[in-house]
């Protein structure tokens, strides 16, 4: 496993810039997993991440529908918020795995909700607090679990 970038951001416009660098080191198919506590920021890097891509619309948090998909340039970018995900089968009615394909990235927040039936991660971007505005972001070649 190797780290493939390392930031510290000083306030969320700091991680929305940070998110821009990211968006370089990632491509169609990448399965992302983001992995830090609630209010880490993970949700704000996926927005910066998105428009990065190229998307102009509102991003909004998946935290009700689990799966918000937004289409760009050279595919489809879907972010999965797992946290609600009460047991690992509702994956099943999910159906993820029906949405991956060469032109798809996955940015799935909470991962280590859907237990191991879920889509291995190719990248994982860990979210680190430090005080109320500092975040020590680190993206990685793969899960980032055992880092
Ligand atoms: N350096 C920073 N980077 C990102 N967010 C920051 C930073 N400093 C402060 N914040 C604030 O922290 C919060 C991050 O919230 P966000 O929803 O992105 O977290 P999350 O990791 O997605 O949480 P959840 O697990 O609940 O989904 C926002 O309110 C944001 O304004
Ligand atoms: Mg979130």
């Amino acid at each position: 496993m190797a780290l493939i970038a390392d930031f510290l951001t000083k306030s969320e416009d700091d991680t929305h810039d940070v998110g821009q660098k990211i968006a370089r080191h990632l491509s169609f198919p990448d399965c992302v997993y983001l992995r830090g506590e609630m209010g880490a920021g993970k949700t704000t890097l996926c927005k910066s991440l998105i428009h990065a891509f190229g998307y102009t619309g509102e991003v909004t948090s998946p935290t009700y529908n689990l799966v918000q998909e937004y289409p760009v340039a050279n595919g489809v970018i879907y972010h999965m918020d797992l946290y609600r995900l009460d047991d690992p089968e509702e994956l099943e009615f999910l159906a993820i795995d029906d949405l991956w394909s060469q032109s798809s990235i996955f940015l799935i927040e909470w991962p280590q909700r859907a237990g191991s039936g879920l889509i291995p991660a190719t990248k994982s971007i860990s979210l680190e607090h430090i005080g109320s505005d500092q975040r020590v972001i680190r993206v990685l070649d793969s899960d980032s679990t055992q880092f």
